[in-house]
C-alpha cells in the first residue's frame, strides 16, 4: 500500500496515525497540496504499464468500495432518530472530495428517508460557487483550519451529479456554502457551550445546517473525526487540553517513515516500479 498526503498540510497526529505503521504500508509526504496527490495518483492509473506491472488499485476516496462502506453509518444514524425526524430530515456534511456526500446520496438512492441534503465546504468553494452561478471553475487550493477539506478540484463531484441526474433528483434541492475560519472557530466556541467539543470540519456542517434548516425540519450532521486528530488547533481555539483516545496515544510517540518527494510523476513511478512483488 501506498499512501500519498500533502506534506505539512495535515495535523501532526493525523501524520502518526497512518506514517509510523511501516511493514508493506508506504507512505509518501509531497511537496505540495491534496490536489497534486490526486493529480499524481490519476497520472498512474492512465499509464497502462505501471498498471499492468503492478496491479494498480486505489482506495480512499477514489475507489467505490470505500462509499460503500461509508453509506453505513447514514443507516446507523437514521436508525437512532424518533420517527417523526425521518422524515423531514436534512443532512449537512463536511465536504472536501465529496465522498461522504456521495455515499449519503447512495443511502438515498437506496432508500433511506433523507429529505435533502448540505454540502459543507471551507474556503476551498468549487462546488458552493458552481451550484450558484454554474461555472465550474477551481481557484487554487488553501490551506484552511479543516486542512482535510482544502480540495478545490473534487474526484467525486461527477459522482454527485450523476447520482442526481440518474435520480431525477433536482440538483437545486441540494443546499451548500462555504465557512470561513472564523465563522470555524466562533462555530467550534458555539458548538462548545453546547456540551460538544468538535473539531473544525464537523463545526463546518453543523454551522450551515443551523443557519439553513427550515421550520419543521429536523437536522443531522457529520462529523467523521475525534477532535484529538486535529488536537493542536482544537486546543488552540478552545483553550483546553484534549486527552488522547487510546489508538491515537500509542502512535503518538513513534517516529516518522515517510519518504518526501516532489509533485514528479516520474518519482513517483521508480518508486511504485521498486516496490518488492
Ligand atoms: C474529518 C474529515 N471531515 C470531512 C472530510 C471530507 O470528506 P470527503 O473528502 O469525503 O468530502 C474528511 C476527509 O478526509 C475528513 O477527514
Amino acid at each position: 500500500m501506498v499512501i500519498l498526503y500533502p506534506r505539512g498540510k495535515i495535523s501532526p497526529l493525523q501524520e502518526k496515525l497512518f506514517c509510523t505503521l511501516g511493514g508493506n504500508i508506504h507512505t509518501i509526504a509531497i511537496d505540495s497540496d491534496f490536489d497534486a496527490c490526486q493529480a499524481l495518483v490519476k497520472q498512474a492509473f492512465d499509464d497502462e504499464e505501471l498498471k499492468q506491472a503492478i496491479g494498480l488499485n486505489s482506495a480512499n476516496p477514489i475507489n467505490i468500495s470505500r462509499l460503500l462502506a461509508q453509506i453505513c453509518y447514514y443507516f446507523e444514524a437514521v436508525s437512532q432518530l424518533p420517527a417523526a425526524a425521518r422524515q423531514q430530515l436534512v443532512v449537512s456534511v463536511p465536504s472536501g472530495n465529496f465522498g461522504d456526500l456521495t455515499a449519503g446520496l447512495l443511502a438515498k438512492s437506496l432508500g433511506l428517508p433523507i429529505k435533502r441534503f448540505i454540502a459543507a465546504t471551507n474556503a476551498n468553494d468549487t462546488v458552493p460557487r458552481y451550484l450558484s452561478n454554474g461555472e465550474w471553475a477551481p481557484n487554487p487550493t488553501v490551506a484552511t483550519l479543516s486542512n482535510a477539506m482544502d480540495v478545490s478540484q473534487p474526484n467525486n463531484w461527477p459522482r454527485v451529479e450523476e447520482l442526481f441526474r440518474r435520480k431525477n433528483w433536482a440538483l437545486p434541492t441540494l443546499g451548500f456554502g462555504a465557512v470561513s475560519d472564523d465563522v470555524t472557530k466562533a462555530t467550534m466556541h458555539e458548538l462548545e457551550a453546547l456540551g460538544y467539543t468538535s473539531e473544525p470540519h464537523a463545526a463546518i456542517a453543523y454551522r450551515l445546517l443551523r443557519d439553513q434548516l427550515q421550520p419543521g425540519e429536523f437536522g443531522l450532521f457529520l462529523g467523521t473525526a475525534h477532535p484529538a486528530k486535529f488536537k493542536e488547533g482544537v486546543e488552540a481555539i478552545l483553550g483546553k487540553t484534549l486527552d488522547l483516545p487510546e489508538a491515537l496515544a500509542q502512535r503518538a510517540d513513534l517516529e516518522l517513515l515517510s519518504h518526501n518527494f516532489a509533485p514528479d510523476f516520474a518519482q513517483l513511478r521508480q518508486f511504485l516500479m521498486a516496490l518488492p512483488e
